[in-house]
């Protein structure tokens, strides 16, 4: 579909928070004429050894969020993260705001509802998150133009999301010298992501672009923010027009490579249910850790 126009006039304001365990990147967006903010993928630590939780990431974006006395309308995520656990809903309770995610959220929690063999009580149709969104649906953060644009490959619910003249890459493209996503994910597919990638690509060139994850590549210092013209150039996945079935070549290759990320089995549990831990019988929170499916 075409997508809405971006308002390259509006200019919010964006911080940036590090989580060095899972190497994400959080983000606050202010629109720059009002106090409303939205917080795009905040973490929740969980150290795997002990199943012990920790917000030390999340009370940071609450802290700044409180002393500069903002209003928090959404909580964004782009999609079902595997490497670390959502800090929405705890960031939600303190600060209220909507909690987001792409409408095909459902297709995840249908295929990782079986890995975990999930009882009929794990709902699949979205109904844990306050918002599902559409592919080019528009919404506002105070008076900031905003509209997800729905990038699969990844994973099927991916999207990328544009808010003025800044857009959240999720886990579409990394840094120009970090490439793109891994795409090996169940419901991952590499031809997806590429076109999933040229789309972000036809976006105005001077429209900002934060990434999701950076590994600082060669030892290079954590970095977050490019443009889209400046990933067409660069990127070695797939900028200076690198032809679909070489990305996909690639891309392969590489994923057949990589180790499963480590915190990858409590994070989709937690992740599907909008940051909620399961719990059981007696109310306590419980992960399963199913052996031989992924
Ligand atoms: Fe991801």
């Amino acid at each position: 579909m075409s997508l809405p126009d971006v308002s390259m006039h509006q200019h919010p304001q964006v911080t940036a928070f590090f989580d060095p365990q899972s190497n994400t990147i959080s983000y606050l967006v202010k629109d720059p004429e009002s106090p409303a903010c939205a917080v795009i993928d905040a973490v929740m630590q969980f150290d795997y050894a002990s199943g012990r939780l920790s917000y030390e990431s999340a009370d940071e974006i609450v802290a700044m969020i409180e002393r500069q006395g903002l209003s928090l309308e959404w909580i964004i995520e782009t999609h079902v993260h595997a490497d670390h656990l959502s800090g929405a809903p705890y960031i939600q309770q303190k600060l209220g705001g909507q909690i987001g995610i792409g409408e095909h959220i459902r297709d995840v929690q249908d295929t990782f509802g079986k890995v975990f063999n999930e009882g009929t009580e794990f709902e699949r149709d979205g109904s844990q998150f306050d918002r599902l969104f559409t592919d080019g649906d528009r919404y506002r953060v105070g008076g900031l133009d905003c509209f997800a644009l729905h990038t699969p490959g990844h994973t099927p619910a991916c999207m990328v999301h544009v808010m003025g003249d800044a857009a959240f890459a999720g886990d579409t493209l990394f840094m120009p010298d970090g490439g793109s996503a891994r795409a090996d994910f169940p419901g991952g597919d590499a031809g997806q992501l590429y076109d999933s990638i040229t789309r972000v690509l036809s976006l105005p060139e001077a429209l900002r672009l934060y990434v999701c994850h950076d590994y600082g590549p060669g030892g290079r210092a954590i970095a977050w923010e490019t443009t889209v013209g400046t990933q067409k150039k660069a990127n070695i996945h797939v900028g200076g027009g690198i032809s679909r079935e070489d990305f996909v070549k690639m891309r392969e290759t590489r994923d057949a490579q990589l180790a499963m990320p480590s915190l990858i089995i409590p994070s989709l549990q937690v992740n599907m249910r909008a940051g909620e831990v399961p719990r059981d019988e007696d109310g306590d929170m419980v992960l399963k850790i199913p052996v031989n499916k992924l």
